[in-house]
C-alpha cells in the first residue's frame, strides 16, 4: 500500500478537529481528509441506529477517497458504531478516540479510580467502562454525562461563569468518587482544559483523547509500514455537509490555525 495516501479523519462536526490538531503536530508529514457531518450535528443525543447509518455513510465516502487509515475522532461515534465501521474498513486500519483514551486511562499503574465525561450518547453506551475494564478488571470507573458542554464550547465560553458553575455541577459526583484521571470523553472537551483543571485540582490527571489518538494512530503506522515519508508539507482537505456561517471561525479555534478551503459535500 502506498503510505503517501491520506488518513481519513471523521466526526460529526467541527469538534473532531481536535484530534486533526494533535495528528498535525505529533504526524507532520501525513495527509489527511477530514469529514465533519454539520448537517446533522449533533449526534451525542441521537440513537445508536441513527448514528449507525451516519457512521456507514461516512467510511465509504472516505473510503471513496483512497485513505490509508480510518481515525474515529468523534467520540459517540466511537462508542455505538465502532462495529459496523470496522465492518465497513475492511482491511483498512481504524483506530478511535475510545481505545487510545482508555489505553491512556490505564496507562500508569496506579492509576486509581478513572472519571470519564462524555456526551449522553458515549455515556450510556458504557463504551468507554466496557473498554477501561478488559485492560484493567480492578479499574474504577466513575462517568458522567455532560450534554451542556458541547454548545458552551462552540459558543466560545471556554472562561465563563457559566461554563465554570456547569463544570463544578456535572463533576461534584465525580470528584467525590476519590478519582485519579478524569478522560476527556468528547472531541469537544480539550478546549475546556485550562477550566477543567482548575475546577478538578491539581490531584487529578486529565486524558485528552485527541492527543493520546494522535499518539496511537503513529505507533499503529509506524508498526503496519505505512507512515509517509514526503519531503514536502502535505495537503490537508476539509470535506463537510454543511458550512453554516460560524464554521470557519469555530473551526480555527478548535485546530488553532486557519482552515484554508472548505469543501461542502451534497448528500
Ligand atoms: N463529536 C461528538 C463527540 O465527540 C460531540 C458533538 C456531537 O454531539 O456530535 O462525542
Amino acid at each position: 500500500m502506498n503510505a503517501d495516501r491520506p488518513i481519513g479523519v471523521f466526526d460529526s462536526g467541527v469538534g473532531g478537529l481536535t484530534v486533526v490538531r494533535a495528528l498535525m503536530e505529533r504526524l507532520p508529514r501525513e495527509a489527511i481528509v477530514y469529514f465533519g457531518d454539520t448537517a446533522r450535528v449533533p449526534y451525542g443525543i441521537k440513537s445508536v441506529a441513527t448514528i449507525e447509518h451516519f457512521a456507514a455513510q461516512i467510511t465509504d465516502f472516505l473510503l471513496g477517497q483512497n485513505v490509508k487509515m480510518l481515525i474515529v475522532a468523534c467520540n459517540t461515534m466511537a462508542a455505538v458504531a465502532g462495529d459496523v465501521i470496522r465492518a465497513h474498513a475492511g482491511a483498512i486500519p481504524v483506530i478511535d478516540v475510545i481505545e487510545a483514551g482508555a489505553r491512556a486511562a490505564v496507562a500508569n499503574p496506579d492509576h486509581g479510580g478513572i472519571g470519564v465525561i462524555g456526551t449522553p450518547t458515549t455515556i450510556n453506551s458504557n463504551a468507554y467502562a466496557r473498554r477501561i475494564h478488559e485492560l484493567d478488571p480492578s479499574a474504577r470507573v466513575h462517568s458522567q454525562a455532560c450534554p451542556l458542554f458541547v454548545p458552551l464550547v462552540e459558543e466560545g465560553w471556554l472562561d465563563h461563569p457559566v461554563t465554570r458553575m456547569t463544570a463544578q455541577e456535572y463533576l461534584r459526583p465525580v470528584l467525590a468518587e476519590d478519582i485519579g484521571s478524569l478522560v476527556l470523553g468528547c472531541t469537544h472537551y480539550p478546549l475546556l482544559k485550562p477550566l477543567l483543571k482548575d475546577v478538578i485540582g491539581p490531584g487529578v490527571r486529565l486524558v485528552d483523547s485527541a492527543s493520546t489518538t494522535a499518539q496511537l494512530a503513529a505507533e499503529s503506522l509506524q508498526a503496519m509500514g505505512l507512515a509517509s515519508s514526503r519531503a514536502g508539507p502535505p495537503a490537508y482537505r476539509y470535506v463537510v455537509t454543511d458550512i453554516p456561517l460560524r464554521f470557519q471561525t469555530i473551526g480555527e479555534r478548535f485546530l488553532g490555525r486557519s482552515l484554508g478551503k472548505v469543501e461542502r459535500l451534497d448528500w
